[in-house]
């Protein structure tokens, strides 16, 4: 049993989610002003159609035609083949199947093992758990340690997961976030949403935005999940950070009010982009201040690239992968994922670089130069 919660605390956290429903921002909430505790998650409170010719991922898997329900759903479990012939879309196993009375006539007993019961070790399906069915060079968002354990090297999934009332606030605070856990359906619709990878607002599923994730238009199959065939890119008006979706877990380390609450262009933590917020920054930025290094950047050799390939940057302006690709310091932002893979990886914190290795300051040297 959790213990009950002191009312002061359950409102300091159903009111900014309550305000963030109901009420846009005023925009005077701007840089090294305001009460930053009094802020919403976020501020949009539409989401608005996508311009003619943009799209994010179309179509993306698990939604409208390639959204089956007997993928997931149990009706009566069948004795006999499945549904389409292919063993693909059913790898639960012959009968008698053990379900264990899983809610919603799920075919597996928690929405996690569902997921995995296709998505980890099963060739031709996206493969985000431990080692690569698939073989790709590097899986866009990395890979998770078994469900149940806590994971130094990224998110640690478990069982038992809710995003009802204020449990996903509660996982954190009340409870530890050492102790918290996460679900793929807290961060990826189920039911399809047609935004990028089906990502979703956690604390407000149906508010996201579009999420600027484009793939190679060469990509095909398997390939629209290596890593080197994924841009990033915003607009800062329609279409943001993919990272957009990480603010209902992690609300203190982007915005400007968390990362330069007095405005005075000496950051409190390191910046990561946050259109949403009108918090952009870029790789030239900090030249004249000597805080970074663009030409270092651009060259994409030597100290900083090592064992590292080129980490991730999100483009301001870009709406595909063309542009979202294009090495320009002055338009190449720094974001959670330049540094962080989604799901995990090998490196603590799920970083891209190892932070002990020989090495350690790999990833910061691509854009500083301090070695
Ligand atoms: C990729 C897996 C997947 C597919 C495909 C899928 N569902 Fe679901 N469905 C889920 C999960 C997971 C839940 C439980 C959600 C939760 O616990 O919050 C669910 C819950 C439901 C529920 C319970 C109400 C709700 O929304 O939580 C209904 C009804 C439902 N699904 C119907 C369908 C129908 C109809 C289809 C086909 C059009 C379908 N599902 C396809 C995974 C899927
Ligand atoms: C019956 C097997 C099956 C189950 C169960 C399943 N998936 Fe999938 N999933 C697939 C296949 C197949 C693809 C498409 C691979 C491809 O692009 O060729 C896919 C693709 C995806 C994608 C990428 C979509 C895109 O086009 O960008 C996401 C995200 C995803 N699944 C999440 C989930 C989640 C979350 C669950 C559990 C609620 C789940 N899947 C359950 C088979 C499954
Ligand atoms: C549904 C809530 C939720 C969302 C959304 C979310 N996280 Fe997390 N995150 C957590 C929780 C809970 C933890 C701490 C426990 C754990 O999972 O290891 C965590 C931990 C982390 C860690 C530390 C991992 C470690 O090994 O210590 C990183 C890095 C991280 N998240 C990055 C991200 C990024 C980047 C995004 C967006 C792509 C994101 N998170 C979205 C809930 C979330
Ligand atoms: C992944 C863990 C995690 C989850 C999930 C989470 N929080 Fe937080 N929250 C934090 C951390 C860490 C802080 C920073 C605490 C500090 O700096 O003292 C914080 C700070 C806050 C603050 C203080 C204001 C601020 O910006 O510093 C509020 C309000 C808040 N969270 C509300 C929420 C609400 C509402 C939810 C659910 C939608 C939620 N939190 C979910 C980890 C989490
Ligand atoms: C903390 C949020 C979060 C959780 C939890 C999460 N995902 Fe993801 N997932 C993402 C993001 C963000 C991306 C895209 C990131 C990228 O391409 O760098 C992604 C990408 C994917 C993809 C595309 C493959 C790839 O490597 O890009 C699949 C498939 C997928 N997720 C399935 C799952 C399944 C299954 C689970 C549960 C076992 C899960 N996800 C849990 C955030 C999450
Ligand atoms: C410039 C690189 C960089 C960027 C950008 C970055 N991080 Fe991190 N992050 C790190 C490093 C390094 C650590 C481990 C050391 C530390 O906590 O300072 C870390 C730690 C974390 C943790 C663990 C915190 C804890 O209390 O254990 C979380 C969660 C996290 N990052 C989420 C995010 C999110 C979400 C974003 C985007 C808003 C982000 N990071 C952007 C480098 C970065
Ligand atoms: C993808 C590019 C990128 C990466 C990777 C990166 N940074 Fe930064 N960093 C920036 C940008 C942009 C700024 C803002 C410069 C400015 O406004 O002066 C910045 C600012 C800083 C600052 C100065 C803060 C201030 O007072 O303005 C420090 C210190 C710093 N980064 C350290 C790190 C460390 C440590 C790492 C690795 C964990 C890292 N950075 C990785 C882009 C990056």
């Amino acid at each position: 049993m959790r213990p009950s919660l002191p009312l002061n605390r359950v409102l300091s956290l159903v009111i900014p989610v309550t305000i963030g429903l109901l009420l846009p921002v005023l925009a005077s909430a701007s840089k090294g002003t305001g009460d930053y505790r009094s802020r919403p998650l976020h501020k949009r409170v539409t989401s608005p159609k996508m311009a003619a010719g943009v799209s994010s991922f179309a179509p993306t898997y698990h939604n409208g035609v390639t959204l089956r329900c007997s993928d997931c759903h149990a009706m009566h479990e069948s004795r006999q083949h499945p549904v389409d012939g292919d063993p693909l879309s059913d790898p639960f196993g012959p009968y008698p199947q053990n379900y264990n009375g899983g809610k919603s006539l799920l075919k597996a007993p928690d929405p996690v093992d569902l997921c995995l019961t296709c998505h980890d070790n099963q060739t031709g399906i996206p493969d985000v758990m431990t080692a690569d069915a698939n073989g790709l060079t590097e899986r866009s968002a990395g890979f998770f340690a078994p469900v149940g354990t806590r994971n130094p090297r990224g998110h640690s999934l478990d069982r038992g997961q809710s995003l009802e009332g204020s449990d996903l606030c509660n996982r954190c605070h009340f409870n530890g976030m050492a102790d918290a856990s996460v679900s793929c359906i807290d961060c990826h619709n189920p039911h399809g949403n047609n935004k990028s990878r089906n990502l979703q607002w956690a604390s407000w599923p149906g508010g996201e935005p579009e999420f600027g994730m484009f793939e190679a238009a060469s990509a095909t199959g398997l390939q629209r999940y290596e890593a080197a065939n994924i841009g990033f890119g915003t607009d800062a008006a329609t279409v943001f950070e993919v990272t957009n979706m990480c603010i209902d877990c992690h609300h203190v380390y982007s915005g400007d009010w968390n990362i330069d609450p007095d405005g005075d262009g000496i950051h409190n933590r390191h910046p990561s982009s946050e259109a949403e917020w009108g918090s952009t920054n870029n790789i030239a930025q900090g030249a004249a201040e000597g805080t970074t290094v663009p030409a270092h950047w651009v060259a994409g050799t030597g100290v900083g690239f090592q064992e590292t390939p080129r980490l991730r940057f999100v483009n301001n302006p870009a709406l595909n992968f063309v542009d979202a690709t294009e090495i320009d310091p002055a338009k190449n932002g720094v974001f959670c994922l330049s540094c962080h893979r989604a799901h995990g990886g090998e490196n603590s914190f799920s970083l891209r670089w190892n932070p002990v290795g020989t090495f350690s300051g790999e990833g910061c040297d691509q854009c500083h130069a301090k070695n």
